[in-house]
């Protein structure tokens, strides 16, 4: 029950040291990587793609990567990530226009496959693909710039997803993004969530006297989520 996984988002990272970022954050204890994809179509900023999920790979990234496909269309970019050397492919539904083809796409190409649901966007679409489904990803903000703030109307909403993994009796991760920090993670575990990505509560937490340093952010947010 207290399989807890953080998965810091790069988003938040130095983009011009980035396999040192990852480096860092994997060594302070970090579970998974979370890689936010987006293309100043379905959200409105451009981020990061397949080519810089290859080169951390190449880089020696051997953690699972995590990566949020905020584009759109998707099928693509699942191809590309797939080759890029993915763990996870989590993508919008509103954002495909075939979810079914783009989860079975995924689970083909041997990642695992996740739907993520923006805060107003329905669980229904969850009914017919529960056996597809490795991953639920709820955005707790709405989707495209880190470092906002969590909407509480997401606690409610994690516990109507977690009700419906229990009863599917799949083992599938219930994740949550957006606006996680030390203060908020318990509660948020407490609404059914075991996967926990953090931009800015952990990239900007950095001491100066240490740049380097998550040791201190990670500790904390395990020590949240052990009481
Ligand atoms: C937002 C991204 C998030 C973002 C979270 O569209 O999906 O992963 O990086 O950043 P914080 O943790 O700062 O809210
Ligand atoms: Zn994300």
């Amino acid at each position: 029950k207290h399989d807890y996984l953080i998965a810091p988002s790069i988003l938040s990272a130095d983009f011009a040291r980035l396999g040192e970022e990852v480096d860092n954050v994997l060594a302070a204890g970090a579970d998974v990587v979370h890689f936010d994809v987006m293309d100043n179509h379905y959200v409105p900023n451009l981020t990061i793609g397949p080519m810089v999920c290859k080169a951390l790979r190449n880089h020696g990234v051997t953690a699972p990567i995590d990566v949020h496909l905020m584009v759109k269309p998707v099928d693509r970019m699942i191809s590309d990530f797939i080759e890029a050397g993915a763990s996870y492919i989590t993508f919008h539904p509103e954002a495909s226009e075939h979810i079914d083809r783009s989860l079975q796409l995924i689970r083909d190409g041997g990642c695992k496959a996740g739907l993520v649901f923006n805060p107003a966007t329905s669980l229904s679409y969850l009914d017919y693909v529960m056996d597809k489904i490795d991953m639920v990803l709820l955005m707790s903000v709405n989707p495209g710039f880190g470092g906002q703030s969590f909407i509480p109307a997401t606690l409610d909403k994690l516990r109507e997803a977690r009700a419906r993994i229990d009863a599917s009796n799949r083992s599938i991760r219930l994740e949550i993004d957006g606006g996680v920090k030390v203060d908020n993670i318990a509660e948020i575990a407490a609404a059914g969530a075991d996967t926990f990505v953090a931009g800015s509560a952990i990239f900007n937490a950095r001491q100066e006297s240490d740049p380097h340093d998550f040791d201190s952010v990670m500790r904390s947010l395990r020590d949240a989520l052990a009481n």
